[in-house]
């Protein structure tokens, strides 16, 4: 995944593209790179390998002048990270950016090749260039020639053009990776993502699937995949630019972690009517709901943790059959669906490849399609849009812009929204009385209040993580709803500290991983009320035989173990299907602060990008 942004209005087009290219860099920084034009066409361009600041370093001495331009932050899927493989790639005058991948870009290389064209890098993306060139050669206008040039290709691309040859233009088209339009007084942008521009506007136009198009100072044009204008209607954003800025925190992880509460609050609005006594779901369709006699929930990484509590909730709440599947696997292994299933994707970004082409296997095969998602009008709420006989619209997370890689606000708000559906999902098949609908809808209300006192604890959570700063393995282990905690916590700690870490199902140690236990490993239990608490501690008390090094998450009311185990967090006592919430937060925490310990780059670990909109 990368991020592209572009500019044309009467102001020097570098620093508005450096600008926007920060606030993208969480979307890829192997390199990076800029191309400008002036008003009489003559074009400059800077590129440099890593992060940002490498490419700032080189214009301050080599500056791009112009008031139109193209910028790219990388994250490589063809070609290493290099400085000739950075964007801009440019042939005869045609200079693009690309966020995507071209998958029939072997076939196209050599034809280009026989054509007398010469690759000056190792990416796809230089095809898009000379495709353009040759069609522009060929006399046709920049946005005719960027529309053949797409038509040819297989894959997913957010492109921006700029051509020597149109001063004061930009051309662009986009299919399956994200692309917005920023409308401006007297300026026009193109961005990736939204937070790469709200500094300067808050109106958008959310291009779709197919779409090509141009900007200008003073206007924009958009034509559908068959070169016919169509109409895209600007969406003014309520995000502030300081939103999505860090706020004062040392990293946008750690402002993410405290936005929590205020997320939960937000994607609560509107939707608990205790009035009545129900649940009220925007964007939702109810008759698709009520017709659903199974659901399957598809979803990666920590998206498909937040799946495996929901499938929980909604068969114990709803009493409908749910089955949780990695998108990854699912999209592949030719699953059994029928109309009378229910598949909903999560996902935070709305664009994770893996993701969308499983949802659009399961449209394909007659599924009705919902989707639990943070960004709006991404791809995925797109499939899911409601109109066309299969989607059943989107359940939207509202946690703001979440701009750390390692996902916590997105998952905790998902949490929620599933909560919220298999209520939704109970209440429209009257498997919950009103009393039990009420009792979870009062737990969901208070969930801020608890989470802000967990919160207030950090500094026990980073002591505990000092003690550990070294370690060099982890095992998180869980029952029932918290098993899946265990899984996000273990994923938390490896993604953002490079620690091998696993969680487990507290029932499965004595089948193989109790083997692992010396007292060089920590294990963390989470020993919670609920169903499976004795459980538990058994198991607790098995490892802690063998001499592992055991911590433990406890309520704030359970003193049972406290001068026997290395370490205790404490959560409030809360109800037990809303305990996942509030059981996440040390475990963001702790991991949070063990990798802050270690100096890593919490917001941008190694290898890793916000999103993965390539296989
Ligand atoms: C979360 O901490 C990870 N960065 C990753 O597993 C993420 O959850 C996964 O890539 C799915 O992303 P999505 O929710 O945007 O689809």
């Amino acid at each position: 995944m990368c991020g592209i942004v572009g500019y044309t209005g009467t102001r020097p087009a570098e620093p508005v593209l450096i600008e926007g290219l920060q606030k993208l860099e969480y979307r890829g920084y192997d390199s990076a790179g800029v191309c400008t034009l002036d008003d009489r066409g003559v074009r400059t361009t800077r590129r440099a390998l890593g992060k940002l600041a490498a490419l700032k370093a080189r214009l301050s001495s080599e500056p791009c002048p112009g008031t139109t331009g193209i910028g790219h932050t990388r994250w490589a899927t063809h070609g290493r990270p290099s400085e000739k493989n950075a964007h801009p790639h440019e042939s005869d005058g045609v200079t693009v950016v690309h966020n995507g991948i071209i998958e029939n870009h072997r076939e196209l290389r050599l034809e280009l090749q026989a054509r007398g064209r010469v690759f000056t890098s190792e990416t796809d993306t230089e095809i898009f260039a000379h495709l353009i060139a040759l069609a522009r050669q060929q006399g046709l206008p920049l946005l005719e020639a960027v529309r053949r040039a797409v038509g040819r290709v297989q894959g997913a691309y957010a492109l921006a053009v700029v051509d020597e040859k149109t001063p004061g233009a930009l051309a662009f088209a986009r299919l399956a990776s994200p692309l917005v339009v920023g409308v401006g007084e007297g300026e026009m942008f193109l961005a990736s993502d939204v937070p790469a521009v709200l500094a300067h506007t808050r109106n958008f136009v959310f291009l779709e699937d197919g779409d090509c198009g141009m900007i200008e100072a003073e206007r924009y044009v958009v034509v559908d995949a068959a070169g016919v204008a169509v109409q895209r209607p600007v969406k003014t954003i309520t995000w502030s630019a300081v939103m999505a800025e860090k706020g004062g925190h040392k990293h946008f992880m750690h402002k993410e972690i405290v936005e929590q509460p205020r997320a939960i609050t937000d994607t609560l609005r509107g939707r608990l009517s205790f009035d009545d006594a129900a649940i009220l779901l925007d964007g939702v369709d109810n008759g698709a709901l009520l017709s659903t006699r199974r659901v399957v929930i598809i979803a990666c990484g920590t998206s498909w943790h937040s799946g495996l509590v929901g499938a929980s909730l909604i068969e114990s709440l709803a009493r409908v059959a749910c089955s949780v599947e990695l998108a990854s696997e699912f999209r592949y292994r030719d699953p059994v669906l029928d109309a009378d299933t229910l598949v909903i994707a999560i996902s935070q970004s709305g664009e994770t490849a893996d993701t969308l082409a499983a949802l659009k296997e399961a449209k394909r095969r007659g599924c009705r399609v919902l989707s639990v998602c943070n960004v709006v009008d991404a791809a995925i709420p797109r499939v899911c849009a409601i109109g066309d006989g299969l989607g059943a619209g989107t359940l939207y997370t509202r946690a703001g812009p979440e701009i750390g890689v390692a996902s916590t606000k997105a998952f905790v708000t998902q949490l929620v929204a599933l909560h919220l559906l298999a209520l939704q999902l109970a209440q429209l098949r009257n498997t919950m009385t009103k009393e039990a609908l009420l009792e979870d809808m009062t737990a969901l209300a208070h969930l801020p209040i608890h989470m802000e006192k967990v919160l207030a604890r950090e500094d026990d959570v980073r002591a505990l993580a000092q003690h550990h700063v070294n370690a060099r393995d982890m095992l998180f282990l869980g029952r029932g709803l918290l098993f899946p905690i265990a899984l996000e916590g273990a994923l938390k700690l490896k993604e953002i500290s490079y620690i091998h870490a696993e969680g487990y199902a507290a029932g499965e140690m004595k089948h193989g991983p109790i083997a692992l236990i010396d007292d060089a490993m920590p294990v963390l239990v989470l020993a919670l009320p609920g169903p499976g608490y004795e459980k538990v501690i058994s198991n607790l008390e098995e490892t802690r035989a063998r001499g592992g090094r055991v911590l433990a998450l406890v309520s704030d009311d359970d003193h049972s173990l406290d001068d026997q185990i290395e370490g205790v967090l404490r959560v409030p006592t809360s109800h037990q299907r809303t305990m996942p919430v509030l059981a996440v937060l040390p475990l963001q925490l702790f991991s949070y602060h063990v990798a802050d310990l270690r100096g890593l780059d919490v917001d941008q670990p190694r290898n890793l990008a916000k999103s993965v909109t390539v296989e």
